[in-house]
């Protein structure tokens, strides 16, 4: 039940040193192209990145850096092309979620890592850096990138008096 899957998630930042199998990654990629996305124009594109070189690469992408990219055996980079869409980041921030929930549901812990309105260096736009990495091109926008694998550490699951049922309203606010 999806109920469980979001009682269970929480962010996981320390990866075993083990891959993931194609099979799940052609999952996880599914699922992202299965996201709503407004109008249907579906402007995401996502960049599965397996390769130790590159993970180390992006793990530099901020500055302080998400170091524990570095050790992840897989992210997926959520990019968009900005102009095909003007609410493209809530088409990115739907897939990626959807992408989170996904691994959740293979047994796999993720964590999402800030890359728009973050930067690399004063002058570098963190993005700027991860398209120099990845060879993107120019007219994409990078949203985020979400780290994920076998978990190697344990979180509890929220408990009912963390939730913060202050924040629901009923009919008016
Ligand atoms: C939009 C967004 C941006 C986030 N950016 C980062 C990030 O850059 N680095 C990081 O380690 N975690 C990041 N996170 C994870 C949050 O820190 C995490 O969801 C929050 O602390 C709650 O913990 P939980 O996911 O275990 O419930 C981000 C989460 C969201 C939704």
């Amino acid at each position: 039940m999806l109920f469980d899957i979001l009682k269970s998630r929480r962010s996981i930042r320390k990866f075993q040193n083990k891959e993931v199998e194609k099979e799940k990654i052609d999952v996880i990629l599914k699922s992202a192209l299965l996201s709503p996305s407004s109008r249907s124009i579906r402007p995401w594109q996502f960049i599965a990145v397996t390769d130790a070189e590159l993970l180390q690469q992006l793990s530099l992408c901020r500055e302080p850096g998400p170091q524990f990219l570095a050790d992840a055996p897989l992210a997926i980079v959520v990019i968009a092309d900005k102009n095909a869409s003007d609410v493209w980041i809530e088409d990115t921030s739907v897939a990626a979620t959807i992408i989170q929930l996904t691994v959740q549901d293979l047994g796999l812990g993720s964590c999402w890592i800030q890359v728009r309105e973050r930067f690399h260096t004063e002058q570098e736009k963190a993005e700027e850096y991860i398209r120099k990495v990845l060879e993107i091109p120019e007219q994409y926008s990078v949203e985020c990138m979400i780290a994920m694998g076998y978990p190697a550490e344990e979180k509890k699951p929220y408990e009912e008096n963390q939730l913060l049922y202050q924040k629901l309203h009923f009919n008016k606010f």
